[in-house]
């Protein structure tokens, strides 16, 4: 029997780590309140645009629009931004699939552009490189929470004429230069699906300060504009918006009693959002000191990080040559839930790798309708493919939620896993 769980050994944590989401009795009553009133519906309702207003004004933007899901959020900030057939816009290849697909949702084609190795967001570097006449717009992910370099990508994006959408999925509270992710750019998109730092099992929202943008939002959530509009941007919807159904909408209506449990929630964003910032930064400072793992680099502009994944880098040194599945076996084995992470980049899924057979008749890769051909087979970005194949850890932001003393059991378990490597070996 050996001293690392894994040979028989007792795990550092057997303590259960904090729950998600934190349920209250005041979250209860909001939605008791909402399916007590039968106003279940936006339209006739009140708490969508209560909580679109709030997280805008949380977040620092002028404008927000509930809808169904970050996905749909994508989509719709992309035909309100009128990219389309015939349009490529620039994504990281690290990143959950939406980023990605909802480009092709729109008939447009994604084009990737590789990540900073040392903090697994879009690298500025590479960006020009990638544009061409057909660029139409950049969509920067600010992985896990921490901030992308967005005075780069605002500067590129001014030069070259180019839209800027925020995937701001896991951003919820994260800040660049002191201001919200997700309001910098164009426009933001967030996910309040079940997992994120803000929840009601499946919703989004999309910022922006632009009226004309989001008076184009407005109509292309929603069949029933004409009624949603009285609690949106009435007075600055795009000309055109009372002609009835001006354009090929869907629906991703949010509804009163996702946004009553989002209003409830996001009264705890800002203090959980503490919490987790103060945490991560802590159990980065002691990553620093373990040789064989490293945090991400944080840059001055990182001015906080929402931790909604804390990724760091296992490189192996002092670990004998350990490879990652078995190092990350090992600390759940302790008690540390960590993950490996996304198994590969977006584009080596198959809806990209059989484009042209996985999408309705290959549209939008098909055909030399973009004038060349694209095969995502031929795509090939060497930080994202080696990170995933190698590197990556990932901690999720429930256990951030916690104690300093939770944070220094992470720490303990991946020294006492090196401690006694040779177990293992
Ligand atoms: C980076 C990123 N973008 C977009 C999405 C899509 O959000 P949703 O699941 O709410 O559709 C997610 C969700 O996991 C995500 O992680």
């Amino acid at each position: 029997m050996g001293k690392l769980a894994m040979t028989g050994g007792t795990p550092v944590r057997a303590k259960p780590w904090p729950a998600w989401p934190e349920v209250d009795e005041r979250d209860v009553a909001a939605v008791a309140e909402v399916v007590r009133s039968g106003k279940w519906s936006r339209l006739g309702g009140t708490k969508c645009r209560q909580f679109e207003q709030a997280f805008a004004k949380y977040q620092g933007a002028k404008y927000g629009l509930g809808v169904s899901s970050g996905t749909a959020a994508l989509e719709i900030a992309l035909r309100a931004m009128k990219v389309g057939p015939g349009d490529e816009v620039i994504v990281p290849p690290y990143t959950f699939m939406a980023t990605a697909t909802a480009v092709l949702q729109v008939g447009a084609l994604p084009i990737f552009v590789d990540i900073d190795p040392e903090t697994y967001n879009i690298n500025p570097d590479l960006i020009e490189g990638s544009i061409t006449e057909r660029t139409r717009a950049i969509i920067p992910v600010h992985f896990g929470g921490l901030a992308c370099d967005m005075d780069r990508i605002l500067a590129i994006a001014r030069k070259h004429d180019l839209l800027v959408l925020e995937d701001a999925a896991h951003a919820h509270g994260a800040r660049w230069k002191d201001k919200g992710l997700g309001t910098i750019g164009d426009a933001g998109a967030f996910s309040l699906m079940t997992g994120k730092n803000l929840a009601a099992g499946e919703a989004g929202i999309i910022l922006t300060d632009s009226a004309e943008l989001m008076g184009w939002c407005v109509l292309y959530h929603d069949f029933w504009r004409g009624a949603v509009r009285a609690d949106a941007v009435e007075s600055e919807l795009p000309e055109g918006w009372s002609v009835r159904f001006p354009v090929l909408a869907g629906n991703d209506r949010m509804n009163e009693i996702e946004a009553a449990l989002l209003l409830s929630q996001l009264e705890k964003l800002e203090e959980q959002t503490q919490r987790r910032a103060a945490n991560g930064d802590y159990l980065n400072g002691l990553l620093a000191q373990i040789e064989g793992v490293r945090p991400l680099r944080r840059d001055s502009y990182v001015t906080r990080n929402s931790y909604h994944l804390l990724v760091f880098q296992y490189t192996g040194e002092g670990f004998k040559g350990l490879p990652r599945e078995k190092f990350a076996a090992a600390l759940q084995a302790e008690g540390i839930p960590v993950s490996t992470g996304y198994q590969r980049p977006v584009y080596q899924h198959p809806v990209f790798l059989e484009a042209q057979t996985a999408l309705p008749k290959g549209f939008p890769v098909k055909g030399g309708y973009y004038g060349r051909e694209i095969d995502y087979k031929e795509v090939h970005c060497p930080q994202a493919e080696r990170l995933c194949q190698q590197e990556t850890l990932w901690l999720g932001q429930n256990l951030f939620l916690g104690t300093r003393a939770d944070m220094d059991d992470i720490a303990e378990a991946i020294a006492k896993v090196k401690r006694h490597v040779d177990e293992l070996l």
